[in-house]
């Protein structure tokens, strides 16, 4: 609004809808929500995960997307939002924008050239909807009259007072601080009464207390992790402070503090029978040599440290060699902790599902209050999944407004 004299008026801002948080789920929303929507980002920039997500190219959703695929309190929450705007839906936007994409594995998608893309898509897309999108700007405070929300928005110096019918919580988890994550979404829902499971970091690399495996730092190789009831079958990487790599990360989302895993190194093949035909053919080689054939050999050299590794596999009885490969089956650690929040890809828990309506993402207690994204307590395995649960859960927000 401007005054007479040409001075903008900020006193009594109206929205419809005002969201807060433009990243994934919250642009997905702005898109959906139709007239006067106001996104705002205290960032200098909208889609900063997007930006260096997948290295750059953002693993923008995965073919085989599913509730599976989710970490939730209650697991049926997210069907609905999932099922009504589903990956292959995603897909269709992308090719509507042409961008070019690929399968990378596991049914994961990337862009062929800049995770830029997806932002500029979802910037036309909020565009062509008539969203504004204001950013470097803080939220101070909210507060509801029965049937709208006041929210102090601090801007270039000014304090604005605006209204908005229906308030989209949208700003995601704690993961990243580094890049702008406050947790301001589970202060909104404590605020109005909503439940909060507690935040934790979730797609983490794990530490060990002594440092045992800062030798094998950069080695990897195919391992089925378990944690909990859960197991994951890919990539392990040992790093300076412990293990990394895609069935660590996955397992990490299972496992609690204090709790073992258990990694079974040689699930992609059968190394029993492989043994004993090693014994008649290589007999005199040492058995480090011949196991350092089927594993990278710095890790069998740390293992030589666990168990006896001696002697040449000529040696070596069936009872010897099947005691071997039960311990590289059921390699048994206990994480000291987590690398924590500082590298999380995601954040588990958070609001909890039982609060709000699955098709709407609608507070059950206070209208117009919705909750999109990594916020909610739903969490997404690696692999793309994270953004396909911001893309349906900003969709059907979009369409309930
Ligand atoms: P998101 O975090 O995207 O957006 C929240 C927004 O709210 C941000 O723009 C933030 O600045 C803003 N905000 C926060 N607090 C605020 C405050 N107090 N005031 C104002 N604004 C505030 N997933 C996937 O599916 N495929 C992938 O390839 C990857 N890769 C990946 C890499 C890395 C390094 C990370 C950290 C994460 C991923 N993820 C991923 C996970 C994915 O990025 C994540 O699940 C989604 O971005 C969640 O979308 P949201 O919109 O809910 O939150």
């Amino acid at each position: 609004m401007i005054s007479p004299a040409g001075y903008a008026i900020w006193a009594s801002m109206e929205f419809e809808t005002l969201i807060i948080g433009a990243g994934a789920a919250g642009m997905m929303c702005a898109a959906h929500a139709g007239p006067g929507v106001l996104i705002i980002d205290h960032a200098k920039a909208p889609g900063e995960k997007i930006r260096i997500s997948g290295g750059g190219r953002c693993n923008f959703t995965n073919l085989h997307a599913s509730p599976q695929n989710f970490i939730s309190q209650n697991k049926h929450f997210c069907k609905s939002a999932l099922g009504r705007y589903t990956q292959w839906d995603f897909i269709d936007l992308v090719d509507q924008h042409g961008i070019a994409w690929h399968e990378k594995t596991l049914g994961q998608l990337f862009c062929d050239h800049s995770a830029k893309e997806i932002i500029a898509m979802l910037r036309a897309e909020m565009d062509k909807a008539g969203a504004q999108l204001w950013l470097q700007t803080e939220v101070g405070e909210i507060s509801h009259n029965g049937s709208r929300f006041s929210i102090a928005l601090q801007r270039e110096g000014q304090t604005r007072q605006i209204t908005a019918g229906n308030l989209v919580v949208a700003c995601g988890g704690k993961s990243i601080p580094k890049m702008g994550a406050t947790g301001l979404g589970y202060q909104i829902a404590t605020q109005f009464g909503l439940p909060v499971i507690t935040p934790r970091p979730g797609l983490v690399p794990l530490m060990f207390s002594d440092e045992k495996f800062k030798p094998l730092a950069g080695v990897a190789t195919p391992a089925r992790v378990h944690a909990g009831d859960t197991s994951f079958d890919e990539a392990i990487l040992f790093t300076h402070r412990g293990l990394s790599g895609p069935a660590v990360l996955q397992a990490s989302s299972y496992w609690r503090e204090g709790e073992t895993i258990k990694i079974n190194l040689i699930a992609g093949g059968d190394l029993m029978p492989a043994l004993q035909g090693q014994r008649q053919t290589d007999g005199r080689k040492a058995l480090t040599t011949v196991l350092s054939q089927h594993l990278p050999a710095r890790l069998v050299d740390h293992l030589s440290q666990e168990i006896a590794l001696t002697g040449n596999i000529a040696d070596q009885s069936d009872a010897t060699l099947a005691a071997l490969c039960d311990h590289l089956s059921d390699w048994t650690l206990t994480p000291a902790g987590s690398e924590g929040y500082r590298t999380a890809e995601v954040t588990l828990g958070g609001v909890d599902t039982d609060a709000l309506s699955s098709k709407t993402m609608q507070s059950k207690t206070v209208p117009g209050l919705y909750f999109i994204g990594e916020c909610v307590d739903v969490t997404g395995w690696l692999g793309g999944y994270n953004f396909q649960w911001a893309w349906s859960s900003g969709w059907a927000a979009g369409q309930a407004i």
